[in-house]
């Protein structure tokens, strides 16, 4: 080979790796097998930080509002709807080729005032929830790929329902049926989520989802899937309860997702501690990217820059793959080098 030839060869060895690296986002992993990942969206920063932009529309596929959908900031007043930040999520979104999540229809938490301390009859709650779905999924129809439709509906002692609830207490039992049959109704091609936590393995609260679930589907209400959130501590592993407990959800013929995944470590984050929390990612990553009835596994949030952890966990925190200046983290490459290998085990 001339000098020139052999100059020529390894230049073009280093734009092609070049290349390679820069297709090298967690997105682009993840869609060469028809897999997804994605992260939570606080639509302040959206509006606000080009870094975040740019690493949000590189890294993921999929998307979903972290409280823009929420009841509270889209349908802050009786009758009156506030779309604009969920809309420019979804503007976002599409403008990446990226898939949207919407979370969340119906919950306890985050109701406006006027909701937690107005009277309502059951008839008027019900006209209520079904005005607020109606409203909220027409407005998305055709762009909202799959709908946390209720989300924390199940006590923590998995006794069954939360007796505590808004829906629960005016509704009764039946408001989680409800909620999916007029969700189904009004997008009928939107995949349709029960969501919660801490019912990802063994125990009364897993077993009390599985019960829910199963009777929703026993009674021909429209259900496609299980959010499992995931919000766990570094050093968190997958268990053969993770993957019974996954195993019997599938055998519903339901789908599951890992909606809010953050793993957060006790602050000060030293690089050991980094360390740590990548080995807990890379065993979820492991388990849900090889699992068939994973379809996606979105982060809550992606920088440390901008979690709920520090303000909802004293002294915990630094729970996403980016740290709070955009920089990979030990989480993100042990997520990216999972992603692949599990992928390629995927039946
Ligand atoms: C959290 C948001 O991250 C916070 O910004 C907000 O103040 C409270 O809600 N489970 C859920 C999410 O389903 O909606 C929650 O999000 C985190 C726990």
């Amino acid at each position: 080979m001339s000098r020139a030839v052999r100059a020529a060869v390894a230049a073009l060895v280093v734009s092609l790796s070049a290349h390679v690296a820069a297709a090298n986002s967690l997105r682009d992993v993840a869609a060469a097998r028809g897999f997804f990942v994605g992260a939570a969206v606080d639509s302040t920063a959206l509006a606000k930080e080009s870094k975040y932009r740019t690493t949000l529309g590189r890294e993921f596929n999929v998307c979903v509002g972290e409280n823009a959908f929420k009841f509270e900031n889209i349908h802050p007043a009786p009758g009156m709807y506030a779309f604009g930040p969920a809309d420019s999520i979804v503007t976002f979104a599409e403008t990446k080729g990226m898939r949207v999540r919407g979370h969340t229809l119906v919950w306890y938490q985050q109701l406006p005032a006027w909701v937690r301390n107005g009277s309502f009859t059951r008839d008027e709650a019900i006209a209520l929830l079904r005005e607020h779905i109606t409203t909220v999924v027409s407005h998305f129809r055709g762009k909202i790929w799959a709908w946390d439709v209720v989300n924390e509906a199940v006590a923590d002692d998995g006794s069954g329902l939360r007796t505590t609830s808004f829906w629960y207490q005016k509704i009764g039992a039946d408001y989680v049926d409800l909620a999916f049959q007029i969700a189904h109704e009004v997008d009928p091609d939107a995949k349709l989520y029960y969501n919660d936590y801490g019912a990802e393995g063994d125990g009364a609260k897993s077993d009390a989802v599985f019960e829910l679930v199963r009777g929703l589907q026993q009674r021909g209400v429209p259900i496609d899937g299980v959010g499992w959130q995931m919000h766990v501590r570094s050093g968190f592993r997958i268990t053969d309860a993770h993957r019974a407990n996954a195993d019997r959800i599938a055998a519903l013929g339901l789908r599951l997702t890992v909606t809010e995944l953050d793993v957060r470590v006790v602050l000060p984050a030293t690089a050991e501690k980094l360390a740590v929390q990548a080995e807990s990612y890379r065993d979820i990553i492991a388990f849900c990217a090889a699992h068939p009835a994973f379809d996606a596994v979105l982060t809550w949030g992606f920088t440390d820059k901008h979690s709920w952890i520090p303000r909802f966990f004293k002294g915990e925190g630094a729970a996403l793959p980016f740290d709070a200046k955009y920089k990979r983290k030990p989480a993100y490459k042990a997520m990216k080098t999972e992603l692949a290998r599990a992928l390629n085990r995927r039946p």
